[in-house]
């Protein structure tokens, strides 16, 4: 915190009214406008586009740069030289493991990947084609009725078990929800595989075969997990530490989570840009969609563009596209028609004044529907993909602000509605 001040004149008031700006490690200052209220102001800001929530010291993000840090590490280093485990690992302890720690977490991980058997019997009152992000609404809140052990989030023991279940579990209910959807049967975690092999073998295996995991696939699977792991205080982040102010418990804030990233403008993008590409259908189509993205009379946009805080590439979007080209060179794809649509939207979109002057560039989404297309997972999973591997940014997060202390957070209004009035009765109406 710094001395600084800020100085706000009103008109009508006497005198001005100083309030405290404080100084993060990185990033702008803050003002902290808690004095208003006390002068009979609230600030306003719809859609929290100039608000700090909070204070964090789990992930900062350079939007104008285009810079994104894990405590401290670039996503792209991450990307290139730790993995997904140990990532979680980073962002709850806020360090790095060495070996021993390392292994000791993977070990706890792997041992928590089952969930109750009675879990099962949950699934069989979805429809075969219930959206998979419904399911997992319903299911990971539903988690909290099996540990009435460990609720207590005021026990560092129970936040932290609860946050090595919610890593371990996440996998088991995704894969739940596709083996629902297709009628297939559940497989069972296996404890000699990794989590991303793990998760892979319980998609795609069956009691009748179960091949040896594309060591490539899961490769890009666990980079697909690490590049979703957190990102600051984003509309679900926000969502989960919101609920968690309130005191509930781990699992129905991670399922509040869940709910918010389902919306198209959030995690749901990822579907949506595969559905776009696949509507564009032709390298030929791409200009109508670029003047639909442009017509301000059409609410279609451009999915897997533009960001609230990138106004430059996000850093996962050049990560994801350089791990598409991998998976897709492996599989022998390197044709395959959505990807030439996608890198030809890309350059036109770059090039297209709107789309210059509104700093709009590809996001997270752009590209990771492309590589889990390919690797065979179908388009309605792609958002539960991100939220198993959001998972860990949301339970960092809600574990930061349970540790370090907390208000129930109740934003105000400007009230436009009516004053008082006397009630007509209806016969007089
Ligand atoms: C994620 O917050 C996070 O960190 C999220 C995330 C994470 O990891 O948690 O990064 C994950 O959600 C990525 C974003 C995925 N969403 C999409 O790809 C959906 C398409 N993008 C947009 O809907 C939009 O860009 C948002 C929602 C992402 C950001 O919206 P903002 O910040 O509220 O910006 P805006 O809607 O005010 O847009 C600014 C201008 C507008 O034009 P004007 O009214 O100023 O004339 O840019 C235009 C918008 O119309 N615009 C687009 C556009 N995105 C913004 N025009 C066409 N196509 C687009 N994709």
């Amino acid at each position: 915190m710094t001395d600084k001040k800020a100085h706000l004149t009103v008109d009508g008031l006497n005198e001005s009214i100083e309030l405290p700006v404080y100084s993060g490690s990185v990033g702008p200052d803050v003002i902290d406008v808690r004095a208003l209220t006390g002068k009979g102001f609230f600030t306003y800001d719809p859609g929290f586009v100039s608000t700090a929530s909070c204070e964090s010291k789990i992930t900062y993000i350079d939007g104008d740069k285009g810079v994104l840090l894990h405590r401290g590490y670039p996503i792209e280093v991450l990307a290139e030289k730790s993995d997904y485990l140990e990532t979680c690992y980073l962002l709850l302890h806020g360090e790095l493991p060495n070996q021993k720690q390392y292994d000791e977490f993977v070990d706890v991980i792997t041992h928590h990947t089952m969930v109750h058997e009675s879990i099962s019997r949950f699934f069989q009152g979805f429809h075969h084609n219930s959206h998979p992000m419904a399911i997992m609404c319903g299911v990971v809140g539903a988690l909290s009725a099996f540990y009435h052990d460990s609720l207590d989030i005021n026990n560092p023991q129970h936040r932290l078990i609860s946050a090595h279940r919610l890593i371990a579990k996440m996998p088991t209910l995704a894969a739940m929800c596709y083996k629902h959807h297709i009628g297939q049967p559940f497989m069972y975690p296996k404890n000699d595989l990794s989590y991303s092999e793990n998760f892979l073998h319980m998609m795609f295996g069956t009691p009748c075969e179960d091949p040896k995991v594309n060591p490539v696939l899961a490769k890009a699977m666990d980079r697909i997990f690490l590049l979703h792991a957190d990102h600051e205080q984003n509309a679900s982040t926000s969502t989960v530490r919101l609920a968690g102010s309130s005191g509930a418990n781990p699992f129905a804030c991670i399922a509040a989570g869940i709910a918010t990233l389902w919306g198209p403008a959030h995690g749901g993008a990822n579907e949506a840009v595969l559905d776009m590409l696949e509507e564009i259908g032709d390298v030929k189509n791409i200009d109508k969609f670029i003047a639909k993205a442009k017509d301000k009379n059409d609410p279609f946009r451009l999915m897997g563009f533009g960001h609230r805080v990138y106004k430059n590439f996000d850093p996962r979007a050049k990560v994801m596209k350089q791990t598409c080209d991998e998976v897709l060179a492996e599989l022998g794809l390197e044709d395959d028609p959505l990807l030439k649509i996608a890198k030809r939207l890309e350059q036109i979109a770059l090039e297209d004044d709107y789309f210059v002057q509104k700093k709009l560039y590809p996001n997270v989404d752009f590209y990771s529907g492309i590589i889990m297309k390919a690797i065979g997972i179908p388009t309605e999973m792609f958002t539960v993909i991100f939220a198993t591997g959001r998972t860990v940014g949301w339970i960092a997060h809600w574990h930061e602000m349970i540790s370090e202390g907390f208000k129930i957070g109740r934003p105000r209004q400007l009230y436009t509605g009516y004053t008082t009035r006397d009630f007509t009765a209806r016969d007089k109406r």
